[in-house]
């Protein structure tokens, strides 16, 4: 397995496997990996000849008070994961490679990035969206796999591809999950026992959320009201924001008529999690 630092390498690396025929498939990471992201590049060697993988902290996509400086990194291990999955390359570049004096360009995308994470994190999805497109411009993948963990960056990632004619498949992959429920999430680190156990809220709060669904609720202020009885039940957490939206336009959705997705952000402590599910009606 390669591991490329500069983006002249990558695209050259990208362009032989082009001339050759192969079909690049491509997974966007900020690195420490979790089993969601390894269930991502098997999904991703499934479907292409070539897997790359890219290793970025973005700065960029981190608001002044969040946690870019802290956020886990840990390289060594990254590179033993991606060689047992059999990654082909992982794409590492530095900050300064990436945004080099002068750089001044954002990719804005519109409605999709107003509410939800959009409203908590000013600038987030602009950060997203560019650095996405810089490494789309560096991989030149014909597909890209996304964990639909990250609901809201997955419609994000699909709108701005499909807007701006870029030639890439993008896919969402299903969020993976620990035994017990918590999606997997690299800032999953940042948890004490305790506020681990707080943390299992979130996903207990979707499961009883598709249960009201199951028994004929459709009413989005009943399953609202019991996703954010559960989430304050016992303290430890404060939520951002718990809302129900169209699956694709993530506009507001006040009834569970079709489905429709429920999304949760909230904090344990001082550390920011996100979940969601789509609820489907009549299941
Ligand atoms: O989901 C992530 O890890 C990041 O937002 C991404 C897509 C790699 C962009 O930095």
């Amino acid at each position: 397995m390669r591991i490329i630092e500069l983006v002249s390498e990558m695209q050259q690396l990208a362009d032989q496997w082009r001339r050759q025929g192969k079909r690049i498939g491509f997974i966007p990471t900020m690195g420490f990996l979790h089993e969601g992201h390894l269930a991502l590049m098997r999904e991703a060697k499934n479907r292409a000849d070539v897997v790359a993988v890219s290793v970025f902290v973005n700065p960029t996509q981190f608001g002044p008070n969040e946690d870019f400086e802290r956020y886990p990194r840990d390289m060594q291990r990254d590179v033993r994961l991606c060689t047992d999955v059999g990654v082909d390359v992982i794409f590492a570049p530095s900050v300064p490679e990436m945004y080099p004096e002068g750089f001044q360009t954002g990719i804005e995308v519109s409605k999709v990035t107003i509410p939800l994470c959009g409203r908590s994190r000013p600038g987030h999805f602009v950060g997203v969206a560019t650095v996405v497109t810089k490494l789309f411009n560096s991989v030149k993948p014909h597909l890209a796999i996304f964990g639909q963990k990250d609901y809201q960056q997955w419609v994000v990632i699909r709108r701005m591809v499909q807007d701006l004619n870029m030639d890439i498949e993008v896919v969402g992959h299903p969020t993976v999950r620990e035994p017990d429920g918590l999606a997997m999430s690299s800032r999953n680190s940042y948890l004490s026992p305790d506020e681990r156990q707080v943390a299992l809220r979130l996903s207990r709060s979707l499961k009883a959320a598709q249960d009201l669904v199951d028994r004929g609720e459709t009413g989005g202020e009943v399953i609202l009201e019991k996703v954010r009885d559960i989430l304050d039940s016992g303290g430890g957490l404060r939520i951002d924001y718990v809302q129900l939206c169209h699956p694709d336009t993530l506009e507001e959705a006040p009834r569970v008529d079709e489905p429709a997705v429920l999304l949760l952000a909230a904090f344990v402590g001082k550390t920011r999690l996100i979940d969601n599910c789509v609820l489907r009606p009549g299941k």
